[in-house]
């Protein structure tokens, strides 16, 4: 059986997590709106998830909204003292399931006190800031305001660590300047290599980079290069795509999401597959 620690580990500040974790946006209804079809399945990917040796949980408040965190709270509460949720904050859900900015140093602390009462906590172990940008990719918006009312909460004791989402190089610097950064979280895979040069920055400096959409997301990875090195190597698309991340570089963490307690277990048996040099400079080659 497959195991989430066979990636080796990485801090996310004091906190040590297996590089190979789970993000839950899946686990609520249709659009990431409403109760799951099915909330026993749910429960039950959450539960096999950590069996098979993850501790890092990568979910929000707005997701469903408040649906995946009760999920999380159902299945995994009291948690586990080596259990690291990442949650995020900056966004809020329209009735209609539209995705809204939710930014204003208010929002920012009623999100806040959301994610503790729905994930059953009293501080949460790591907040990142979504920024807007523009939608699925950063932009230069200045979010001093933001990091700043996040700043204060965690030296009021509600948050241990604060990161980022959805931003660039000058913005991570903007946020260094205020507090601690300890992960940054952007849209980053496969064919989706806009970050080079920020991983690599955020490497030397110890801070965890975290790929949203490893998998492709709402629109799963395609490549012929992919699927042909898939078949030399006699494994799956998706699992070249998550080994190759893992290869990449040694500060990327893996929380590919899924509803399907098949897909968890397939996920990570990348955590075992290794992929040979000439291998991946191929799939270097892809973007
Ligand atoms: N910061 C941000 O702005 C942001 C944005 C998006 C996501 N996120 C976080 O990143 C995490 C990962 O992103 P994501 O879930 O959107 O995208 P993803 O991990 O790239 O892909 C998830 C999709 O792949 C499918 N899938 C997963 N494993 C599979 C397998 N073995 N075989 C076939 N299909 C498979 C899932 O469907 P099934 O459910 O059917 O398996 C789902 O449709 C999220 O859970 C969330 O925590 C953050």
């Amino acid at each position: 059986m497959s195991d989430a620690s066979k990636a080796g580990t990485f801090q996310i500040g004091d906190r040590t997590v297996n590089r190979m974790g789970y993000g839950a946006m899946q686990l609520a209804g249709p659009g990431v709106f409403g109760p799951p079809k099915d909330p026993k399945a749910a429960l039950a990917v959450l539960r096999e998830a950590l069996a098979l040796g993850v501790n890092h949980i990568d979910t929000s408040d707005f997701y469903g909204p408040h649906v995946t965190n009760q999920l999380i709270r159902e299945a995994l509460h009291p948690y586990a003292d080596d259990l690291t949720i990442v949650t995020k904050v900056g966004a809020k859900r329209g009735d209609d399931a539209s995705w809204n900015p939710a930014q204003s140093p208010a929002e920012l602390v009623q999100a806040v006190h959301d994610n503790l009462r729905n994930l059953g906590l009293e501080v949460l172990d790591v907040v990142n800031f979504r920024a807007w940008g523009n939608m699925h990719a950063p932009d230069e918006a200045s979010i001093a305001e933001q990091f700043t009312a996040l700043a204060e909460l965690q030296q009021q004791g509600l948050i241990r660590h604060l990161g980022l989402s959805n931003v660039s190089a000058v913005q991570v610097k903007e946020a260094q300047a205020i507090a601690q950064v300890v992960c940054v979280q952007n849209h980053y895979n496969l064919s989706h290599r806009d970050d080079e040069q920020l991983i690599a920055q955020l490497s030397e400096q110890g801070i965890a980079y975290v790929p949203f959409f490893p998998l492709g997301g709402f629109t799963p990875l395609q490549s012929d290069v992919l699927a042909s090195v898939t078949q030399r190597l006699q494994a799956s698309q998706l699992n070249v795509a998550l080994a190759w991340l893992l290869q990449r570089s040694p500060n990327i963490l893996l929380i590919p999401g899924t509803s399907s307690v098949a897909h968890l277990r397939e996920n990570l048996t990348a955590s075992e597959l290794k992929i040979a040099p000439e291998l991946l400079a191929e799939l270097d080659a892809v973007a």
